[in-house]
């Protein structure tokens, strides 16, 4: 934390959650960068170009015996904690093995049943407790902003270490995001990048907190409109609509996908989260079959579109429809792991080390 930070420092937390989310950004950063990653809002153009050529450095130094062994002992000297309590394999497992790669040893809690939370512990001591024992943490929570708030009562301890959000409630998950651009800027390298590309979002828009993590980071892009497509009940969150009016985004909110299909470059296909319905079945009453992709759409889908998922996927897009290279959401996953790895490299500053490797060994 820097010393302009210190104004925020001596505030109740509920002040300072309410702060506006830029000033709150600033605090989570150390230097420009990111010491805590909660919020999309904390990357700006450059520091999502350079996490991306970071994670294609690591991925390609990884592909020999000799790179894995250096990115191993880049950090050996590191613990993580995982602390998951909502269920997640794939975030976890992309953490996981993220950790793996640059060396960091990685340990778990996924079930506080077993832990002093059951003793009438708050879960505020509980995570407190758990930072003593590691260097850096990484948590899914089902609660708003619980992340945010730990990292707020860290920084104000003797002993911070960074937290990265891997999903608080409905409102964040800026690594899914971080590799969602990732995905796009390899899409899109030899199409002169993300900027100037129309980039729909289908499906639980009011729910899915990817969207609203990158919908935030495609507004670093010059000219890309968005599209919010589904059925009125499920549509995008007004305070979305406004973060892109004040940043001059140009969007489109519709119900019809089929129509918008060929005139799009990418499209991001989402589930039903009815996990969030506040009355049991509320979801079952809307007909998102129009909310699905099929084999005969990718007749109407642009020659260099994609085709986006953050997974899980259920009936939202046809398996028949993985075959096609324009089906990225297996890259995805895959793009996950090594974004996670660079944006944890970058939290530890050994990013240069790994440039420097890079540039001798295999630029
Ligand atoms: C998403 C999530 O958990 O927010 N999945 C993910 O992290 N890949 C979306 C979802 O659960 O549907």
């Amino acid at each position: 934390m820097t010393e302009d930070n210190r104004e925020y420092r001596d505030m109740e937390w509920e002040d300072f959650h309410n702060l506006p989310v830029g000033k709150k950004a600033a605090f989570f950063n150390s230097d420009g960068l990111p010491y805590h990653t909660l919020l999309a809002q904390q990357f700006d153009r450059e520091g999502l170009d350079e996490l991306g050529t970071l994670a294609t450095q690591i991925r390609r130094i990884a592909k020999s015996k000799t790179g894995m062994m250096f990115l191993q002992r880049l950090l050996a000297h590191k613990r993580a904690m995982l602390y998951f309590t909502q269920p997640s394999s794939r975030t976890f497992l992309s953490f996981y093995a993220a950790c793996q790669i640059i060396g960091i040893q990685p340990a778990e809690v996924r079930d506080t049943s077993t832990s002093s939370e059951m003793k009438g512990e708050s879960a505020e001591d509980t995570v407190r407790t758990f930072s003593s024992y590691f260097d850096i943490l990484i948590m899914r929570t089902p609660q708003k902003a619980f992340a945010e708030k730990m990292a707020w009562l860290l920084s104000n301890t003797d002993r911070p270490v960074p937290i990265i959000n891997a999903g608080s409630g409905k409102d964040q998950h800026p690594t899914q995001a971080l590799l969602d651009i990732y995905t796009l800027q390899r899409s899109f390298e030899k199409l002169n990048g993300i900027d100037n590309k129309k980039i729909a979002f289908v499906g639980d828009l009011a729910r899915g907190r990817t969207v609203r993590s990158l919908s935030w980071l495609l507004t670093n892009y010059r000219n890309v409109k968005q599209y919010f497509i589904t059925d009125p009940r499920l549509q995008v969150p007004e305070d979305v609509l406004a973060e892109l009016d004040r940043r001059n985004v140009e969007y489109e909110v519709a119900e019809d996908f089929k129509q918008i299909i060929p005139e799009v470059d990418a499209i991001y296909m989402t589930r039903i989260q009815e996990e969030w319905d506040r009355q049991p079945g509320e979801s079952q009453e809307i007909d998102i079959s129009r909310y699905s992709f099929t084999p005969e759409d990718l007749k109407q889908l642009k020659l260099n579109a994609v085709l986006m998922h953050p997974l899980p996927r259920r009936s939202e897009i046809d398996i028949r429809v993985d075959k096609d290279p324009r089906a990225v959401y297996w890259r995805q996953v895959r793009n996950g792991m090594w974004i996670r790895a660079a944006l944890t490299s970058k939290t530890f500053g050994v990013d240069n080390e790994i440039n420097r490797y890079y540039k001798v060994n295999l630029a």
